[in-house]
């Protein structure tokens, strides 16, 4: 493997500033609530408005990361948006974030797709476009994406809507990245043919496909027992599982509940109060894990200088591993992570209110205009139209 110290400058997260509780959406369901928030692990679902599309979220979450990095769109030479949540068939996601971030034109922009792994390439990309050429200095990565099931459907609980901006750097502050192994194989486990609304799941073989790329991607391999390990997160249960299978091919010795409550456990945090963001899925665990790490004594415990392993999954089905390293004076840049804050000034909705959000959105348009620094402005002769706001104060739920 190349040693490289090209790696994760910072990230920054934008959740819709919805959230319902998956109890409420249980009771409505006539469904255990345990079912929901143990048996899958999922409390809260961030529920978008129909102001808050792929393009305004990922366009949130790069402006931030941008911010609180102090970088400027000038100094950004490849932009890449992850998505399966595209709002059209060939016009990327990532040249209206591009306009709208002021990034200068002199610049590589593209989306990359495959299922929830789509964002996951488009780091990769980034980590071989910045080796190429040392007078490179930023690419910047986003996953966007809703995560939209049926109503009622066995995927309904695990719903969710969020955008991860991902600054890659040559001197990260962050993390280094580097990937160790790949396992794909074509199969029919989550899928979206063209004329459908909803994805086609096939839910027990998708959760069995996961499984058996985890487990492959860490085979064979000699892996230091004290790293965290972070995985793409549909639902938080499916984590408990993956890293279950996983000590048990790298060493079947490891006592498997402690070390999954002291290495894995805090990734999932935010993923059970956010809900499946597919693409941005994994770098949530991240974050979740970062913001999370100095917050109680138990995961205070963990050697960040022991570093990460990284798995991120894509329908269809293909899934890559990374190794992390994280740089001496990361703490700084965690420090300015700011999603524990957002997660609390979200407003909680009731069921009705997130039928009509996810089901019927026309209805409930007029209600939801501002949406933090970017403005979808609606749909004009098939062309969609987005503003830069004046002010940058996360807009308010109305009733009605
Ligand atoms: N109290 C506690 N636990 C309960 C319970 C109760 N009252 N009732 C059920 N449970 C448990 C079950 O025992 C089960 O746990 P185990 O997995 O340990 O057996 C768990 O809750 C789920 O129960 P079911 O298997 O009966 O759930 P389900 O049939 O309703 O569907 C699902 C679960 C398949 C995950 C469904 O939510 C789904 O289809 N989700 C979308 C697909 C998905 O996320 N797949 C993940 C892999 S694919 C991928 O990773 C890509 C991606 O992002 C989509």
């Amino acid at each position: 493997m190349l040693s490289s110290n090209i790696g994760l400058d910072h990230i920054a997260v934008y959740v819709p500033n919805q959230y319902l509780s998956s109890v409420d959406l249980a009771h409505a369901r006539q469904i255990d609530p345990n079912k929901f928030t143990i048996g899958i692990g999922i409390k809260e679902i961030s529920v978008p408005s129909p102001a808050e599309d792929v393009v305004v979220m990922a366009a949130n979450a790069g402006y931030q990361v941008l911010q609180e990095a102090g970088v400027l769109p000038s100094e950004i030479g490849l932009l890449i948006v992850g998505t399966e949540s595209a709002v059209d068939g060939a016009k990327p996601v990532a040249i209206q974030v591009h306009e709208l971030l002021g990034i200068q034109s002199a610049c590589r922009v593209y989306d990359t797709i495959h299922a929830c792994i789509g964002a996951t390439y488009g780091v990769l990309s980034a980590l071989d476009w910045l080796a190429a050429d040392s007078s490179r200095s930023y690419a910047l990565v986003i996953a966007s994406d809703i995560a939209r099931y049926g109503k009622a459907s066995p995927g309904e609980p695990t719903q969710g809507a969020g955008a991860v901006a991902l600054l890659i750097s040559r001197h990260p502050r962050l993390m280094t990245l580097q990937e160790i192994s790949n396992y794909s194989k074509n199969v029919y486990d989550f899928w979206k043919p063209k004329e459908e609304i909803y994805p086609m799941v096939n839910g027990v073989y998708s959760a069995q496909c996961y499984l058996e790329a985890v487990t492959q991607c860490f085979t064979g391999l000699i892996i230091n027992q004290k790293s965290t390990f972070l995985y793409h997160t549909p639902y938080p249960k499916l984590v408990q599982q993956a890293h279950t299978q996983v000590l048990e091919v790298v060493d079947s010795t490891i006592d498997k509940k402690p070390h999954y409550d002291k290495y894995v456990s805090c990734s999932s945090l935010y993923p059970s109060r956010v809900g499946n963001i597919y693409t941005g899925s994994l770098w949530l665990s991240l974050v979740s894990f970062l913001e999370n790490i100095y917050a109680s004594e138990s995961n205070s415990l963990i050697e960040l200088q022991e570093g990460c392993y990284l798995f991120s999954y894509g329908s269809g089905c293909s899934s890559v591993l990374m190794r992390g390293e994280f740089s001496a004076n990361c703490r700084e840049m965690v420090q300015k992570m700011k999603l524990s804050l957002r997660l609390e000034q979200r407003v909680q909705i009731s069921v009705e209110e997130y039928e009509m959000l996810m089901y019927s959105p026309d209805d409930v348009k007029k209600n939801y205009l501002n949406t933090g620094y970017f403005k979808f402005e609606g749909i004009h002769n098939k062309e969609r139209k987005y503003s830069v706001c004046k002010e940058t104060v996360f807009f308010e739920v109305e009733n009605g």
